[in-house]
């Protein structure tokens, strides 16, 4: 591998992390809303195309589909285009969706659409963390790459009160999705704006670039920067560290401890919360339907605020005791969640399910929520990051569907008590596969968390 470094002229502009962090966190806040937006806007879709209740759940799971095909194909695309070009095509594809949804004349175009939307979001779910991770200093890792996951809660939040808002004001459904077009614009500008990452520079040779890029980020020491992405990549290629390696010893435990922090994710069932609140808090005896709303509105705003709490966690504690506590946390409370609607417990008492639920979505902000899609950027060696980091978001999508499209189904079949006894049940399995499998990544640069799985702990 060549190495030619010159010197940049100095009169180059710093580029502050954060800054791009936030940026490409707008991926992150489209994934949030877009996949929040639905559940209002459905009661008005249904009548405008007069859907059936098959017709309802699948103009839910469309954009879940888009989104499990967009993962998988996030990997090569990342790899070829960029971080930074992905991301601006990403940024259009968003843009041009959100009109096109809105003026949709039928229900099949609609669909293709919201799949189309999926594709993006699907694939933002995993190149920005990458993006992120791989401009960020070390100690800061863990809250700028969390960035992500605090936008995506936003996201679903201003979704909830955008669908109540363009519901109360009788303008239906289509200014909810078309409001999601600003966003998009203000990706690809910002995109615009920012530098592609030095680590995929280097891996495509392009040293002199990467090290420009590395000496305008503050925070960063560039040396130490390059001399590590050079070590690490020439490793990577005597290795010849392609796809395949990932399933050979050494990887292959990366690849299982991202999966299956991937599952966990899901499997503790934060979207049928995110999706179904309302019902569950009309089962649950609310009074009304606006009052249900409101309930599930108060959900939306407690997981941006415990989001922001893990910000300034995740490199202080780090990941693996948020993990730890966080698993530990949802398996006790999704326990209680079941016991509040055994018939032992009168209405009255029932209160205790919104309770229950903002512990729930607490616990799970705190950790799951941010410390999966931040590990499955940081866990992977470069050459490797984008397919590794696009199959853990693959599999967070597969089961984001299966849970969410078996809910109602389930408990129609065995009950909410019983239903969210198996969700404890699969938090305590997240519990011990944490506790067995995953090494804390705090503070580490990326090519020492690399060389972690490679030889071990130095
Ligand atoms: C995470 C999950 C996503 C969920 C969201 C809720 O980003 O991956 O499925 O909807 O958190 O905050």
């Amino acid at each position: 591998m060549s190495r030619n470094v010159t010197r940049p002229a100095r009169t180059e502009r710093p580029i502050s992390a954060t800054f791009v962090a936030l940026v490409a966190a707008l991926g992150g806040l489209l994934f949030g809303y877009d996949t929040g937006v639905v559940s209002g806007a459905l009661l008005f879709l249904k009548d405008t195309f007069h859907l059936s209740s098959g017709q309802q759940e699948i103009a839910v799971s469309s954009v879940l589909v888009g989104a499990i095909i967009g993962a998988l194909g996030a990997g090569q695309i990342n790899n070829i285009l960029g971080r930074r070009k992905t991301l601006l095509l990403l940024g259009v594809v968003f843009t041009i969706g959100a009109i096109l949804i809105a003026v949709a004349p039928n229900f099949p175009f609609f669909l293709v659409w919201r799949v189309i939307i999926g594709l993006a979001i699907g694939a933002a779910a995993s190149v920005v963390p990458v993006y992120i991770s791989e401009m960020s200093p070390p100690k800061s890792r863990g809250a700028l790459v969390s960035l992500n996951q605090l936008a995506v809660t936003l996201g679903i939040a201003i979704s909830y009160w955008a669908d109540l808002g363009f519901a109360r004001a009788n303008l239906g459904w289509r200014p909810m999705f078309a409001t999601s077009a600003l966003p998009g614009i203000f990706l690809f500008l910002g995109m615009l704006m920012s530098p592609e990452t030095p680590r995929w520079l280097a891996s495509k040779g392009r040293w002199t670039d990467a090290e420009r890029v590395l000496r305008r980020i503050k925070g960063i020491d560039p040396e130490r920067g390059i001399a590590e992405i050079h070590q690490s990549l020439l490793e990577e290629e005597q290795r010849a560290i392609g796809a395949g390696e990932l399933f050979k010893p050494g990887l292959r435990r990366a690849l299982l401890v991202g999966m299956g922090i991937a599952a966990i994710q899901q499997l503790v069932g934060i979207n049928t919360v995110i999706y179904y609140a309302p019902t569950i808090f009309q089962a649950a005896g609310a009074p009304s339907a606006s009052s249900a709303i409101l309930a599930t509105s108060i959900v939306g705003v407690v997981n941006v605020l415990a989001t922001i709490v893990s910000l300034f966690l995740v490199d202080r504690l780090g990941r693996r005791p948020l993990l730890l506590i966080g698993t530990a946390a949802l398996a006790v409370v999704l326990f209680f969640m079941g016991l509040f609607f055994t018939p032992q417990f009168a209405a009255h008492v029932r209160v205790l399910i919104l309770v229950a639920l903002i512990c729930y979505i607490i616990a799970f902000a705190i950790s799951l929520g941010p410390v999966f899609w931040l590990m499955s950027a940081e866990i992977f060696p470069t050459r490797v990051r984008a397919i590794g980091a696009s199959l853990c978001s693959f599999t967070n999508w597969l089961l984001n569907f299966v849970v969410s499209i078996s809910f109602l189904s389930l408990v129609n079949a065995i009950g909410q008590t019983w239903t969210f006894w198996i969700y404890a049940i699969l938090s305590v399995l997240g519990f011990i596969f944490c506790l067995k499998l995953v090494p804390e990544t705090k503070g580490r640069t990326l090519e020492q968390i690399e060389h972690y799985w490679m030889h071990g702990p130095r």
